[in-house]
């Protein structure tokens, strides 16, 4: 039996030490669905509904996201560069704040596509 004990050791310990290098215990970021990114990120300027008539909103000269017009002319890569790298007018000032730091890409991609569904 003794030398049963040894083995089984060691797959016990493994066992534990793998677990920590993958990360268990550490819960991972939290992926939020792109209604929760949208109300956290960006109602401040661009109102719960899309149409940007917030305070900060009008102060930014934020667009209205449910123009399909001008909304039509941007592809989905634009609208996704405009979201993970912000905006600046053409004297540099920023008007859009980046959000690569906020969000992860895949979840960037999920918000052009709700996005999108704000057009009327
Ligand atoms: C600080 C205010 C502010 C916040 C917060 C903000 N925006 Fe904007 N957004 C603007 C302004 C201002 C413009 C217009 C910029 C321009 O015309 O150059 C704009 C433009 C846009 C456009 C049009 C893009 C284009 O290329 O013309 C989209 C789409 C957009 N915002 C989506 C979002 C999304 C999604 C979020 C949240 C992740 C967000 N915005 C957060 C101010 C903001």
């Amino acid at each position: 039996m003794i030398f049963l004990r040894h083995p089984f050791r060691v797959v016990f310990w493994g066992g534990v030490f793998w677990g920590a290098s993958v990360g268990w215990g550490a819960p991972p970021a939290p992926v939020l669905s792109p209604g929760d990114n949208f109300e956290k990120h960006c109602i401040d300027c661009h109102g719960a509904n899309g149409k940007s008539q917030t305070r900060l909103g009008r102060k930014s000269g934020a667009k209205d996201l449910t123009n399909a017009e001008s909304m039509g002319k941007l592809s989905d890569a634009e609208i996704f560069k405009t979201i993970k790298f912000g905006r600046k007018n053409s004297k540099g000032e920023e008007k859009m704040e980046p959000f690569a730091g906020a969000m992860a890409d895949a979840e960037i991609d999920a918000l052009v596509g709700w996005v999108r569904g704000l057009m009327k």
